[in-house]
């Protein structure tokens, strides 16, 4: 794999800011299969070990989506959580975006299957493809739109089924990854909360670091990319590491100076979920406490879209995040892209989440 150097004095890269905008997050649901797949199992896969795993990352376990299940399924029971916890109808919905790079298939989108199989038939629906970052890159372009005015009501859902474009072989990703789905609510907010700022960035020069080669246009598939492996994901994990902890940071320093917030006043972060450690540097580099961090890696390993709602879904039950709480939001992964959000949580005009949803919910077969 083509590998991008990092220098020892690095560019900065620069993003997009969008301060002030009142459209804010009213719920947050979550979904993941119920097959847990543990190191001590893939200590059996690979030449790996527990102790490694967790030294290395703190990945303890993660999920896997039977076969037959797919994004849509997934991101169908993490939509009605969101949906029951704000107390309301598909057929509210005027726009659905799924952020996902394992759709159910290249086309039509994953966003369209998942209006059909909830019954929302008043939404517009498209997928957004910007890796990991890609939760985040979603809400963004969701609360631009719900604060236009055109819409009043969207759901973002972020999902993966990352076990399926996995190279079962390689043991310097296969112990990283996990299927999930996170499903948030986004609604008018009222000045001075929802999202108060975001901050966007991407390097296309660093693409080569993290790629899925084959099933695209590039390299159609065909029985030679099947066979020399492209439908898998290729990824150089410690030159992204660096990156990922020196752009978030960037990232949430510039969000909150957007939001004219200092850290202090943050009551929760949620950094997306790819390496204990690199969460770890993160609040090291911005000086942000671990005890008020959302952690659950340990549990899903890193989910890609649906990390950071799955994360915000754990805080909430956790008893990290309440209604009126200062959240920032930070992530990193394909392409490169990451970025930052500023949010005041589940204000929003007169709304608050939390309600009548049933909790994270379970994935079986079928749905
Ligand atoms: N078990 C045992 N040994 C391993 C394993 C494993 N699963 N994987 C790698 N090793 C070995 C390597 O071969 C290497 O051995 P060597 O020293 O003999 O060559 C040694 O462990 C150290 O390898 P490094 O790659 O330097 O390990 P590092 O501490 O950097 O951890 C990791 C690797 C976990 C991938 C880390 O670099 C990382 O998390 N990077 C960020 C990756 C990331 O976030 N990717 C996703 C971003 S986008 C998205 O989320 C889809």
């Amino acid at each position: 794999m083509a590998t991008r150097k990092v220098t020892a004095a690095p560019p900065v890269m620069d993003g997009v800011s969008t301060p002030g905008m009142p459209a804010g997050v009213v719920a947050a649901g979550a979904a993941v299969p119920d097959d847990i797949l543990t190191n001590a199992e893939l200590e059996r896969m690979v030449e790996t070990s527990d102790e490694w795993i967790v030294k290395r990352t703190g990945i303890r376990e993660r999920r896997i989506a039977p076969e037959g299940i797919a994004a849509s399924h997934l991101g169908v029971r993490a939509a009605r959580d969101a949906l029951g916890k704000a107390g309301m109808k598909p057929v509210d919905l005027e726009l659905i975006i799924v952020a996902t790079v394992t759709g159910d298939m290249p086309a039509p989108s994953t966003a369209c299957l998942l209006q059909e199989k909830i019954g929302a038939p008043h939404a517009a629906c498209f997928d957004l493809s910007a890796g990991c970052t890609g939760f985040l890159y979603a809400l963004s372009v969701a609360g631009h739109m719900v604060a236009y005015g055109n819409f009043s009501c969207a759901m973002v859902v972020g999902v993966e089924v990352l076990s399926r474009v996995t190279d079962w072989s390689d043991r310097g990703t296969c112990v990283l990854f996990g299927d999930g789905a996170g499903a948030v609510i986004v609604k008018p907010a009222s000045p001075g909360s929802g999202i108060l700022s975001v901050h966007l960035g991407s390097d296309g020069g660093a693409a080569d670091l993290l790629k899925i080669p084959g099933g695209g246009s590039l390299h159609p598939a065909s029985a030679r990319t099947v066979e020399d492996g492209l439908h898998t994901l290729k990824m150089n994990g410690r030159e992204i590491f660096t990156l990922a902890v020196r752009n978030m940071a960037e990232s949430v320093t510039r969000a909150l100076k957007d939001a004219g917030c200092t850290l202090d006043e943050v009551d929760c972060l949620i950094p997306h979920q790819a390496n204990l450690r690199i969460i770890k540097s993160l609040c090291g580099r911005v000086g942000f406490p671990m005890e008020k961090t959302a952690v659950n890696i340990g549990e899903y390993g890193n989910t890609s879209s649906a990390s950071i709602p799955l994360a915000l879904v754990d805080a909430e039950e956790r008893g990290m995040l309440a209604a009126g709480d200062l959240a920032v939001l930070a992530s990193f992964g394909a392409g490169l892209t990451w970025g930052a959000m500023v949010l005041r949580w589940g204000e929003t005009d007169g709304c608050t989440s939390g309600g009548t949803g049933d909790g994270e919910s379970a994935i079986g077969e079928g749905d």
